[in-house]
């Protein structure tokens, strides 16, 4: 039988796009994007079905996963780093509801696979911050990184106790073209290149040697949709996998953005977001993702800006 899958916040920045992509691959009608608000994107909602899901209402998701006989579930519903802050409890709520409902879905037989994706966040102040391995000290202090370390533990769990098939890789920030990113301390480096085109200008919210772990959209999507498709016994972290792309600070990107606008103004006032990226780690040590199911990254900071430029501009 082939796979029916339910993307659950399709309209955000990653579901954008990995709905097209999943379309691709496994047909227009197989891949069934949902989200708690209508998508804005005109190619998704005319490509295949859209749902409105709240995640936080069981019954509708069972609803939804019986109606189209869906068999994987890509939960991508979330609060993120900085909107969380400001609403601590709706962003622990929400992270953690949300997962329990689609887990508890696999657990009672309903789907068989699910992704769910962790963030560097769930890195703290005492984690070593260069190379981050995939074990070590873990002590976020921030309400999106305790719910993403909680959910780890929740989806090793699930693993453990009832053999759900749950795979999930710690995403660094992601930058894309086609979608915008929804309340991240790594918002910044998309917002940069909006600005740069329209006003030559851009005030940055991080001082400008604030190195961060970053990566291209094409590459995040490539990572999720390989793992996901990895034989299972090759999937062997079910917790969540490191993965790395490029790291970079607000004065490099600006450096790199001035090659293609020259007059390009950057200026920096820092604020609440600056305490969250001092807590993470600014490059991750992804190793075992390679050796595990050959993860490998492909955009560095040359290539991912002229691929930004390039499609932002048309
Ligand atoms: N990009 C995310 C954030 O800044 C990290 O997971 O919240």
């Amino acid at each position: 039988m082939k796979d029916t899958i339910l993307v659950i916040g399709s309209s955000g920045q990653i579901g954008t796009e990995l709905v097209m992509d999943l379309r691709s691959l496994f047909g227009n009608n197989h891949v069934i994007a949902s989200d708690i608000r209508p998508s804005i994107s005109k190619e998704l909602l005319e490509s295949g079905p859209f749902e409105i899901i709240d995640v936080m209402d069981q019954n509708r998701l069972i609803e939804v996963v019986k109606k189209y006989k869906v068999t994987q579930v890509y939960l991508l519903a979330a609060l993120l780093s900085a909107t969380a802050e400001k609403n601590i409890e709706l962003g622990w709520s929400l992270n953690m509801q949300s997962l329990s409902n689609v887990l508890e879905l696999a657990r009672h037989k309903h789907i068989k696979k699910v992704y769910w994706p962790s963030s560097i966040a769930v890195f703290g102040p005492t984690t070593p911050q260069t190379f981050t391995p995939q074990h070590t000290i873990m002590d976020p202090n921030t309400v999106y990184g305790i719910s993403k370390l909680a959910g780890e533990r929740w989806c090793q769990y699930y693993y453990d106790k009832f053999d759900v098939d749950v795979r999930s890789l710690r995403y660094p920030g992601l930058i894309g073209w086609k979608a915008a990113p929804g309340g991240g301390t790594t918002d910044y480096a998309v917002h940069i290149f909006h600005e740069a085109i329209k006003n030559n200008k851009y005030q940055s919210f991080l001082s400008p040697d604030t190195t961060l772990p970053m990566m291209y959209m094409n590459d995040a999507i490539r990572a999720t949709i390989e793992i996901m498709e990895s034989p299972s016994e090759n999937v062997k972290i079910r917790s969540s996998y490191n993965i790395a792309g490029l790291s970079f600070n607000p004065q490099e990107l600006s450096q790199e953005i001035k090659n293609y606008f020259p007059n390009f103004e950057m200026s920096y006032q820092e604020d609440y977001r600056q305490e969250i990226a001092n807590s993470w780690p600014k490059s991750m040590d992804d190793s075992i993702a390679t050796k595990d199911w050959n993860w490998k990254s492909e955009f560095d900071l040359k290539k991912m800006t002229a691929d930004m430029i390039k499609n932002l501009k048309k």
